[in-house]
């Protein structure tokens, strides 16, 4: 695989991206309502955590989604019908997913580039070694942030793209970021691409509230490993076993929001930021949302950002859809 770092990763950028992190939590803990950046999750033992996550039987969502896509790999494939096509994945995954998408391709004997972008170097490489080498298949890896990914390939290829925007990561996003990061998308696009976007269903809210609560504890897990994080690289003195973690609906807003609760009254020191943070007990400390969508929700999301919706593929259970959108300019 060939790649191309658009971000180098110098020592200097490393004790810029400790003062952010240092900066966000300083930030989140001094609030009223206390808060701390999802961005943080994804160091090399929360990606661990979150890959468990994925595999457990609470969450459905990547299994799913994995079975929408097997399904309708050959539709995806005659819906864009030129001989060869750039696909672009937002984050590398574990390229079982994409794989799925790029053989539909192959298969009609399509000729397919296929440009994962991730911020980590790791993460593409651990990714690469899921896709096997294929003929008329082209992997080139960028590390770069998203946006900044799409633009350098908008200037380097002027063949028709897909971009993949798997796993319900837009849920990630209140609706507003959700619609700003959709139109930036849009901008870094031409005329005609193609972006298929995965968005989990609102739904039951036990079945919900099971894939966010799992049964062996790799969610609470993943959310208090940000506690030893602010710990190992802040110095910070969280105590863990002090903290409960809780997943509920919110049905207001039809999110899953996630929250670590301290059991006690308590205070923590953090080294870095030299303060000491109160925490009173059962005080909450929001960590995540993930946004649910009804047809609807995505129908009007594609709307407002200037896409058209060519097709939903949707599973037998409803329970998540892979939506098809095209990129209008005119
Ligand atoms: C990455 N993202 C789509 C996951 C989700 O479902 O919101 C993150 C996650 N958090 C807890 N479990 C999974």
């Amino acid at each position: 695989m060939e790649v191309s770092i658009l971000r180098e990763v110098s020592e200097n950028q490393v004790s810029e991206f400790l003062e952010e992190f240092a900066i966000d939590v300083l930030t989140g803990l001094s609030k009223t309502e206390k808060k701390l950046s999802t961005k943080y999750f994804y160091d090399d033992r929360g990606s661990d955590l979150f890959q468990k996550i994925t595999q457990h039987g609470d969450y459905y969502l990547t299994r799913t989604e994995f079975e929408i896509l097997l399904q309708s790999g050959s539709k995806l494939a005659s819906l864009i019908s030129h001989e060869e096509i750039d696909i672009i994945e937002l984050g590398a995954g574990d390229g079982h997913k994409s794989e799925l998408v790029i053989d539909a391709f192959l298969k009609e004997d399509r000729k397919v580039n296929y440009f994962p972008i991730d911020i980590s170097v790791q993460a593409l490489k651990q990714m690469q070694a899921h896709i096997t080498h294929k003929s008329n298949l082209s992997v080139h890896g960028i590390v770069a942030d998203y946006l900044e990914g799409l633009k350098f390939l908008k200037q380097k290829s002027k063949r028709r793209k897909l971009v993949l925007f798997l796993g319900s990561n837009i849920g990630n996003f209140d609706r507003a970021q959700s619609e700003s990061f959709l139109r930036q998308l849009w901008k870094h696009l031409d005329n005609d691409d193609y972006l298929l976007i995965g968005f989990d269903l609102k739904k039951d809210v036990e079945k919900l509230h099971a894939a966010y609560n799992d049964s062996s504890g790799y969610t609470r897990d993943f959310n208090l490993n940000l506690l030893d994080r602010i710990n190992r690289e802040l110095g910070g003195n969280f105590n863990k076993e002090k903290f409960q973690h809780v997943g509920v609906f919110n049905p207001k807003l039809g999110a899953m929001e996630s929250y670590l609760l301290p059991k006690e009254k308590q205070e923590v020191y953090i080294e870095e930021l030299e303060h000491l943070f109160e925490f009173e007990a059962y005080e909450p400390l929001h960590l995540e949302y993930s946004f649910k969508y009804s047809k609807e929700d995505i129908e009007r999301t594609c709307q407002h950002t200037g896409f058209k919706l060519k097709e939903h593929f949707i599973d037998k259970e409803e329970l998540f859809i892979d939506s098809l959108w095209q990129v209008v300019k005119r």
